[in-house]
């Protein structure tokens, strides 16, 4: 689950019927709605994979094998608020192998979360979150890190079975549709910073894994300009002070 999706994958092709099996490279399939992408670890060798062979059923070209076993390695997760932290939680998402999912309130951080590892982007002031994300199949988490309360009740909507809201922002009572979370199984999670290891294990799978804090340098004196670069949601994507 934590290694990279590479782009292109083995796989036995049947190019026409009668053709031998011939080994390519070929895109990794993105899943559509309601499917998952599993990494196949065995396949069994079946009598009908001869008949496909032949043409007896199905187009081509083909890609045989339909007893296989495997890991599956991508549903989506959703990230609402790309600032400071959603910022890093969309580089760990994709390199956790998710269908990942930027959800902002303005299209102006699209070209940064695309380039940061986001596979799809949502303008929530022009799409509704929750309904495109169903049209994605649904979340299997939400990661929140918007300090708004309605943002994160309407979110519920956009989680597939079993889902979860994991809420990072605290912005006191917040209504939830119950009914919705019963239907789906659905859970809402509030989680502090964590443990101090969490705190290495999450250092470790950054420096593995490449993901970068992306930083903007004032100097101390400047500390009322760090912080309004913030509140203004200007700054890309932390403020951070440096004592020089
Ligand atoms: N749980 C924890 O351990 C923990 C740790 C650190 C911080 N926090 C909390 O997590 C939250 C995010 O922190 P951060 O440092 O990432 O903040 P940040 O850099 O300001 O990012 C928050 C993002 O949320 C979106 N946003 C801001 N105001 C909004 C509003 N009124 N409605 C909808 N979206 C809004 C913006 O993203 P878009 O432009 O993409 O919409 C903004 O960039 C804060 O509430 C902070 O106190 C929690």
């Amino acid at each position: 689950m934590a290694s990279t999706i590479p782009d292109t994958m083995k796989a036995v092709v049947i190019s026409s019927p009668g053709a031998p099996f011939t080994l390519k490279q070929v895109p990794v399939p993105q899943p559509t709605h309601g499917e998952i992408l599993i990494k196949v670890l065995a396949c069994g060798v079946c009598l009908s994979d001869y008949f496909v062979q032949q043409g007896a059923f199905g187009t081509f070209p083909r890609i045989p094998g339909h007893e296989i076993i495997g890991v599956v390695i991508k549903t989506s997760e959703a990230i609402q608020g790309i600032g400071g932290l959603g910022h890093l939680a969309i580089q760990y998402a994709r390199r956790m192998g998710f269908r990942t999912v930027a959800l902002s309130t303005s299209d102006s951080k699209k070209d940064s979360a695309m380039q940061l590892g986001a596979t799809d982007y949502v303008d929530t002031s022009k799409q509704d979150a929750a309904a495109a994300l169903q049209d994605m199949g649904g979340a299997s988490l939400i990661v929140v890190t918007a300090p708004n309360a309605q943002v994160m009740s309407g979110l519920v909507g956009g989680l597939g079975r079993l889902g979860k809201l994991l809420i990072l922002a605290p912005v006191g009572d917040v209504p939830f549709d119950t009914a919705k979370l019963l239907n789906i199984g659905g859970s809402v999670h509030v989680w502090p910073a964590g443990h101090v290891l969490d705190s290495e294990e999450a250092i470790d799978f950054a420096v593995r894994q490449g993901v970068e804090c992306l930083v903007e340098r004032f100097p101390l004196e400047k500390a009322e300009d760090a912080i309004k670069a913030v509140t203004s949601n200007v700054v890309r994507f932390r403020s951070v002070l440096v004592m020089v």
